[in-house]
């Protein structure tokens, strides 16, 4: 059997802060004469890092604990959209190196809520999918000595604690915090978890969960019902795209991971008579618009189905700042 309906997720792909991280890295291997140093993947998908290293001029780093591991005369380092801990901040004004800080806003709003509630000496129960997640370990960052990671429903263990038994100092002075691309609905769960077991936990007044996330969450669940089978096109580091693709397999029992839209010569989708799309927030649309066609390859009539409104958020791209302006934040 041929597929006879594709069901395209929207929104999907590129949320306003993995533009504006992409755009910061082109525009700083345009202009800058040397190469320019990347702080991580500057978002988490392969093909976008596969893409910015092809076009030259771009290197990414894991670390800048020591000056060899940069390209030769790198002058500037770009942090990715994930953010970082002021420790990396403080290594680069230490190297002497121009930063250009890609982080989201939305991840930055959840750094100064956990800088604010640490001042005022709370313990921070921070939410999390993975201890080693980038964005957990940045906002971690900012206030280490006050932050207790939580495990979201289901995820335990290499330094996440159960919401059902994590211990705190001092249960009056407490606050939860949200990496951003969690599931929205284990998020809740958690949430009530805990607080349930502390009455007095602060919860603040807007959700650390990203519109994108949200959103991208609440498209699959709309076309779900209409399809036999998921395909998510994600990288498996990707966090809110592997949240997708356990939510597309939740709510239609049948959903695979595409790296990118060549994967699908080899799955087996036979019985599959319409198919849903969706892709994480750091996906290029391309991929979306490859595996239609090959769809459509295998079937001329077939129909496309996309319903459902696109965001309209943008985020400034950012400013570079010389060592000697960077003031600690
Ligand atoms: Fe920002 Fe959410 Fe995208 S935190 S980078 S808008 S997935």
């Amino acid at each position: 059997m041929t597929v006879q309906r594709v069901y395209l997720a929207k929104p999907r792909g590129f949320c306003a802060g993995v533009v504006m991280a992409i755009g910061a890295v082109e525009r700083a291997a345009r202009e800058e004469a040397k190469p320019v140093t990347v702080y991580h993947s500057i978002v988490h998908n392969h093909t976008v890092v596969e893409r910015l290293q092809q076009q030259g001029g771009v290197h990414f780093v894991e670390s800048l604990d020591t000056i060899d591991a940069l390209p030769a005369g790198s002058e500037t380092v770009v942090f990715s959209a994930h953010g970082i801990s002021p420790l990396v901040r403080e290594r680069a004004r230490q190297l002497g190196l121009a930063t250009i800080d890609a982080t989201c806003p939305l991840v930055t709003k959840v750094h100064t809520e956990a800088k604010k509630y640490a001042r005022e000496g709370y313990t921070i129960l921070l939410i999390g999918d993975s201890a080693r997640h980038q964005e957990v370990i940045g906002t971690r960052g900012e206030a280490p000595d006050n932050t207790v990671l939580v495990g979201v429903l289901g995820k335990t263990g290499e330094g996440l604690h159960d919401p059902h038994t994590v211990e705190v100092p001092d249960p009056e002075r407490l606050v939860v915090l949200t990496q951003t691309t969690l599931s929205v609905d284990d998020t809740r769960r958690t949430v009530d978890i805990l607080k349930a077991r502390f009455p007095a936990l602060v919860i603040p007044p807007s959700e650390d969960l990203c519109y994108a996330t949200k959103n991208r969450q609440d498209a699959v669940k709309n076309i779900a019902p209409h399809v036999d089978a998921f395909l998510v096109l994600t990288s498996t580091h990707s966090s809110n795209g592997m949240r997708l693709l356990e939510l597309a397999a939740d709510t239609c029992g049948r959903a695979y991971r595409l790296e990118t839209d060549t994967d699908v010569v080899n799955l087996d989708l036979s019985g599959v008579n319409s198919v849903g799309i969706t892709s994480a927030a750091s996906t290029p649309d391309d991929l979306v618009q490859n595996l239609v066609a090959y769809f459509r390859r295998l079937n001329p009539a077939l129909e496309v189905i996309e319903e459902g409104e696109w965001e309209n958020i943008e985020f400034r791209e950012p400013k570079k700042i010389l060592a000697s302006q960077d003031l600690p934040r």
